[in-house]
């Protein structure tokens, strides 16, 4: 019995032992860091997610990192709560934070301004505070001499910008101010040797291109886009030697591109798009062994586009639209890599060059409004091109006729764009083999005869627009089955999402996508000469976001059923001669922001809810015996003969009446003014 005793002692001492360890753990985390997260947590106003008060060990909390040095007191070495919805302001406790390495608050909702002090702390390294609503200026000393990763950008930081980082940091090698609102730069950057990265697109910065930059040898990454840099650039930039990629693109840089790209031998992406860049193409540039993205689009250089495909083995992406490059284009066959052309906008003239047949890797072309003629050679070449998925050859070929020519294939095309070429025809059958075809725009173009029944085979098309053109008979119910249209079977997402696309519209306006599958599932077929009924299985097209059949000779009443169409947020039905009443279900149409039937033979009550409410009355007019609600209220108008009887009467108040009294003055003026009622001259 005497053992038992001796072992149970023994097992309670352990017991406490354990317990006593725990309790050390317990207290473990240094309680000058408690005492400054407390006040964080104050100052945040929201509470942080897995901070239990009750504990002392802010080790164990969320997001808190604590160095492994000593069992008691140990100090917190991370603060990362990024993406935690944190609302609220940064208090100046946080500073008691002395040994803090990583202070991550990024992608949260926090505001106000920094305390200066948080600028101070001996030991950070990364500091990460972007994506969030900080305003103020930053302290022209910073004094941070471990930091090595310094990110603020997304933020509302503003003034002038007058950073000294280096005096005291020598390590860092990331800083990245992008998107702020730092106006004039005074960056004295050159003594910050390490630097790797360094982004300060999307900030209004003037002046000229900052030359101490030049001094930092390791630069890989360099983005100054989108602010307000102007004058020349300098060849100085040829001294970054280990530069990867170089975006100085929506700035205001003038003159010619120095020849320097024969010193940058890393330089893999170039971006200076959108400047006023003029004078010709670099020998180095169209030389270059290295790059593999040159985007010098809106710009205006000139002289011959003279690639060197022996030399620019890498290329495969080459956007050189909107300058006044002069054609032919130079031999591409050997770029073996080219994925994305873009060539709008440039005096090419002439038929597509025969070599483009080579371009195999080929995805993405545009020549766009180039003044390319003969679409037939055009279409002939670029079909060799197996890999073809984009294709843009808007304003070109005017008053040619489509190619009929049956054996034309395009097995990868997703995309075909050619509209506002005045090209006439018809539909060729040829377009009904390219069966991955998701896009297809051939409208502004004087193309007729019937639309073929087989536009409604392509499993995968869900952009469909050939309004203006001449086209006449009924719209093909096949339509209203597009696969893609029924069930939300849509996109593909390949491409790099910056390929642009302008859409007109018909009203001078212009849509711009910035990727093309952002377009809208859409069925354009207005200003044609359409016959015959709007199908009722319209109804089916569930994933349809645009619909618009403006400006043709339809005819019947507007189907009930469009009301199944629930992604519906565009409908125009316009100028046609459709008849009977506007189906009240239409109301459940919760996403339809534009609508109009104007001008038809409509008739009866403009249905009341939903939407409707947010129409104008322009959306109405032109339809004799439709009750609107100012022009013409049902209540004084006399009831049209061919309202169904029954059609209850609201009853009128005075205030109302006075309304539509005056309206209806209005309206006769107008009438008088705008040549109904006495026709002009
Ligand atoms: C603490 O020690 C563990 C295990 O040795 C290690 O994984 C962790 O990274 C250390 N933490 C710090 C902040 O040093
Ligand atoms: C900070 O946190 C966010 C969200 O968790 C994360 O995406 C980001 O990479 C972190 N920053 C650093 C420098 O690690
Ligand atoms: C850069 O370093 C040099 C030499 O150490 C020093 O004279 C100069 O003041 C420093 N410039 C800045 C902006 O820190
Ligand atoms: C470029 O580097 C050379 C030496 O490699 C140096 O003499 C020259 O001053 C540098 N240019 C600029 C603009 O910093
Ligand atoms: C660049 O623009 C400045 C004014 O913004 C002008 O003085 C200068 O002549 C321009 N340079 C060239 C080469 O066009
Ligand atoms: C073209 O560049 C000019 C500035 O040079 C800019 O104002 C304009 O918005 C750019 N256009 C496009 C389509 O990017
Ligand atoms: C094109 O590049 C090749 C390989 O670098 C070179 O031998 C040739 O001289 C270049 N051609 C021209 C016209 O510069
Ligand atoms: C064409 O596309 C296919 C599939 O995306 C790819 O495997 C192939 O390498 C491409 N061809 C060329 C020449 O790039
Ligand atoms: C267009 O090109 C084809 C060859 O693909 C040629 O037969 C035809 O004559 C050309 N048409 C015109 C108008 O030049
Ligand atoms: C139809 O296209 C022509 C060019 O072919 C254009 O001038 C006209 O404005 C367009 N009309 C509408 C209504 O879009
Ligand atoms: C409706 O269409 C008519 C004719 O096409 C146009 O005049 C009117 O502005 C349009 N109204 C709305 C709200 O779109």
């Amino acid at each position: 019995m005497g053992i038992s005793k001796v072992s149970l002692a023994f097992i309670l001492l352990v017991i406490t032992f354990r317990q006593r360890i725990q309790g050390s753990q317990e207290q473990a985390c240094n309680s000058k860091d408690l005492t400054a997260l407390k006040g964080f947590s104050k100052c945040l106003g929201s509470d942080i997610g897995g901070w239990n008060w009750n504990s002392f060990n802010c080790c164990s909390w969320t997001g808190i990192t604590c160095d492994n040095s000593s069992f008691v007191n140990k100090r917190v070495v991370g603060l990362e709560l990024g993406n935690k919805r944190l609302a609220g302001t940064i208090c100046e406790t946080l500073v008691g934070l002395e040994q803090v390495r990583i202070l991550n608050l990024s992608h949260n909702f926090l505001h106000g301004k920094i305390p200066t002090t948080l600028f101070r702390f001996q030991n950070l390294e990364v500091l990460d505070l972007s994506n969030n609503d900080f305003v103020g200026s930053l302290p022209v000393v910073i004094h941070l001499p471990s930091i090595k990763y310094f990110d603020l950008s997304k933020n509302h930081f503003s003034s002038l910008l007058s950073l000294e980082l280096c005096k005291t940091s020598s390590h860092i090698r990331y800083i990245n101010l992008a998107n702020n609102f730092f106006g004039e730069a005074s960056l004295y950057l050159e003594n910050c040797t390490s630097l790797h990265y360094v982004h300060l697109n999307g900030n209004g910065l003037s002046g000229a291109f900052p030359e101490n930059l030049f001094r930092l040898q390791h630069l890989r990454i360099l983005h100054l886009q989108e602010n307000r840099f102007s004058g020349p650039l300098h060849y100085g930039i040829g001294n970054l030697s280990n530069l990867v990629e170089l975006d100085i693109s929506s700035n205001g840089f003038n003159g010619s591109l120095p020849d320097f790209f024969g010193r940058l031998r890393k330089l893999d992406s170039f971006s200076a798009g959108s400047n006023r860049l003029t004078g010709l193409l670099p020998i180095s540039l169209v030389n270059s062994p290295s790059l593999s993205m040159v985007d010098l689009r809106n710009n205006s250089l000139d002289g011959p586009m003279n690639i060197n495909c022996s030399a620019m083995t890498r290329i495969a992406s080459l956007r050189l639209a909107s300058n006044n490059f002069q054609g032919p284009v130079s031999d591409l066959s050997s770029c073996q890599s080219l994925r994305n052309l873009d060539l709008a906008r440039n005096k090419l003239g002439g038929e597509v060059p025969f070599h483009f047949k080579n371009l195999q890797a080929l995805k993405f072309l545009s020549l766009a409004g180039s003044g390319i003629i003969n679409i037939s050679s055009a279409l002939e070449i670029l079909q060799d091109c197996k890999n073809l998925t984009i294709l843009v050859l808007s304003l070109n070929f005017y008053h040619e006729e489509m190619p009929s020519n049956v054996n034309l294939k395009f097995r990868s095309l997703k995309a075909l764009v050619i509209p506002n070429c005045h090209l006439k025809g018809s539909l060729p059958i040829w377009l009904s083999g390219c069966s991955m075809l998701q896009l297809l725009d051939l409208s502004w173009n004087s193309l007729g005869g019937s639309i073929p029944f087989w536009l409604g085979n392509f499993i995968y098309l869900f952009y469909l627009d050939l309004s203006n053109n001449s086209f006449s008979g009924e719209i093909p119910e096949s339509l209203t089955g597009l696969e893609s249209l029924v069930h939300n079977t849509v996109l593909l997402k390949e491409l790099p999402a910056d390929l642009r696309l302008v859409k007109s519209t018909g009203h001078g306006g212009r849509l711009l996508y910035n990727n093309i599958w952002s377009f809208p599932p859409t069925i354009d077929l207005s200003c044609n000469k359409l016959t015959g009924p709007i199908w009722p299985s319209f109804g089916n097209l569930k994933n349809l976001h645009v619909l618009s059949l403006e400006g043709n000779d339809l005819s019947g009443t507007i189907p009930d059923s469009m009301s199944e169409m629930t992604s519906l947020e565009e409908l125009d039905l316009s100028r046609n001669k459709l008849s009977g009443e506007i189906p009240n279900s239409l109301v459940h149409l919760s996403f339809l922001s534009k609508f109009n039937v104007s001008y038809n033979e409509l008739y009866g009550d403009i249905p009341s809810g939903g939407q409707f409410t947010t129409f104008p009355e322009s959306s109405f007019e032109g339809n004799e015996a439709l009750c609107t609600r100012m022009l013409r209220p049902c209540q004084i108008e006399q009831v049209p003969p061919l309202v169904t009887p029954g059609k209850k009467m609201k009853i009128v108040d005075w205030k109302f009446s006075i309304g539509a009294a005056i309206g209806f003055v209005l309206t006769v003026c107008f009438c008088f003014k705008s040549g109904w009622v006495l026709p002009k001259g």
